[in-house]
């Protein structure tokens, strides 16, 4: 068992069972990086402030950076005694340099510094999941582009409604997709906001510069107040909903594939090489990959539950149970990560039945709207032109007909109004391309919108590269 870094004040050893129960070195040690390049900005601010000499911050830095190399490697050894990557990194200092050392930890506690290393960390995973969307929602786009003949039913209630482009229904996941990354974006402005130098709590009387701190670290925000920079943890919070948000999306988007996929929708086939087989049934192919992004939503939205029911009522500032943040956000981060990078690599392989799908707008009344809306034209008021197909559909129903298939002569009896030209009215393209109002389906709309979309993702896509995460 190693010497702590604060048993000054105690007579009796820390019992192995406490070690055990409150290390989190298992779990926080992947901030290593974001914790030594805090420590290193910090023993920098410290020098130009005259707190510690140029010679002792050179020597912390070369320290500091042989660290990380050595946790690279795999030559560092971990320890539940030491608690947390905080005091690891420390008393591994501490072992080559114990003098100067034990001056890095001047005008900080580990509680801002927990929370600057956090911040640095999820910036990071932010930056990632925004390439990985822009990525993914390309994907889309592209799928969109590339099928823009394809029409399908498009449900309401999961009853067929009325005929609508693949394409259109697919860029409503891109407009979802989309207003994800503008939240996980927009996340970083609270991200984004320095702790360190809040100390424990309530600040330091070292003459040290935040700013300057900033400025090393890339943050364009100092915290306002210590006592809040130490227990707020509302920025993982608003990141793992805007995750369980963006987890929707996928979710949703899992179920159609799922049933797209079934004998019963026969709309697409998902690619061999992303579906498995049944050990029982030689027939099977099961479409694994969109359940389990769809099971996976349950893990996201139980992580936020966990870290809201974990802060709901702490008092301030900083509490040991915010150390139970990290889980939760770790575990979000590689579930999000993992479902958009295996959705990019599937969905340019989707199969589409462009057939069948084209089929299923034949049958069901999906051209109903669209007599009323002609009756309409023909100077009939919408509400007796909707009573007037009612019967229309009811009789169509009897006589096992769909609208299109009655003669003029039947369509008559229901209202004189109707002229031949009612049979070009009821073609499946003819009701797409009429809904030409702004975000409706009519192929030269979803065209605009793919076209935009693809104009918008690389100006995303460029601003992004700027980042570089540490
Ligand atoms: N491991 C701790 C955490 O993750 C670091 C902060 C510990 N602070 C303390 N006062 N014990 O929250």
């Amino acid at each position: 068992m190693s010497e702590k870094l604060w048993d000054g004040r105690f007579s009796e050893k820390t019992d192995q069972s406490v070690e055990a129960f409150t290390s989190s070195i298992d779990v926080d040690r992947r901030l290593y990086r974001h914790d030594i390049e805090g420590s290193i900005a910090h023993c920098k601010m410290l020098a130009q402030a005259s707190i510690i000499t140029e010679d002792e911050a050179l020597s912390l830095i070369q320290g500091l950076s042989t660290i990380r190399r050595e946790i690279e490697r795999g030559q560092f050894s971990f320890d539940d005694s030491l608690e947390d990557i905080h005091m690891h990194i420390e008393a591994r200092l501490a072992q080559e340099n114990t003098k100067t050392a034990q001056k890095l930890h001047t005008a900080r506690s580990r509680n801002d510094q927990v929370a600057l290393d956090t911040r640095m960390y999820l910036r990071d995973a932010v930056i990632l999941i925004l390439k990985q969307l822009a990525g993914f929602r390309q994907v889309i786009v592209a799928l969109s582009e590339k099928h823009l003949d394809v029409v399908m039913p498009g449900y309401t209630h999961l009853q067929r409604a009325q005929p609508v482009l693949l394409s259109h229904h697919l860029m409503a996941y891109f407009e979802m997709f989309t207003r994800d990354a503008q939240r996980f974006s927009d996340g970083l402005n609270r991200i984004n906001v320095n702790p360190l130098g809040s100390a424990a709590l309530a600040g330091t009387p070292y003459p040290i510069d935040r700013e300057a701190t900033s400025q090393l670290l890339n943050f364009p925000k100092t915290s306002n107040n210590s006592i809040d920079a130490v227990s707020d943890r509302d920025f993982i919070i608003e990141f793992l909903s805007s995750a369980s948000i963006c987890m929707i999306h996928f979710s949703r988007f899992s179920e159609e594939l799922i049933l797209w996929s079934s004998s019963e929708f026969s709309f697409i086939d998902l690619p061999d090489s992303f579906t498995t087989g049944s050990s029982i049934m030689p027939q099977k192919k099961n479409p694994d990959v969109p359940e389990l992004v769809r099971g996976k939503t349950g893990r996201v939205f139980g992580n936020l539950i966990a870290l809201l029911t974990i802060m709901k009522s702490l008092p301030l500032a900083y509490n040991r149970d915010m150390q139970e943040d990290k889980e939760p956000l770790f575990d979000t981060v590689d579930t999000l990560n993992a479902c958009i990078d295996i959705y990019t690599k599937m969905i340019p392989k989707l199969k589409i039945n462009k057939k069948r799908m084209l089929e299923a707008t034949t049958k069901g009344f999906l051209n109903a709207t669209d007599m009323a809306d002609y009756l309409v034209t023909k100077g009939l008021p919408f509400r007796q032109a909707h009573a007037c197909v009612g019967k229309t559909v009811s009789y169509a129903l009897d006589k096992n007909k769909e609208l299109h298939e009655l003669s003029l002569g039947e369509f008559k009896t229901f209202s004189s109004i109707v002229e031949a030209d009612i049979f070009d009215a009821l073609t499946t393209q003819k009701m797409i391309n009429q809904r030409k109002s702004f975000g409706g389906t009519a192929t030269a709309n979803v065209n605009a919108a793919i076209l935009k979309a693809k104009t918008a993702l690389e100006k995303e896509k460029k601003k992004l590269e700027k980042y570089k995460p540490i």
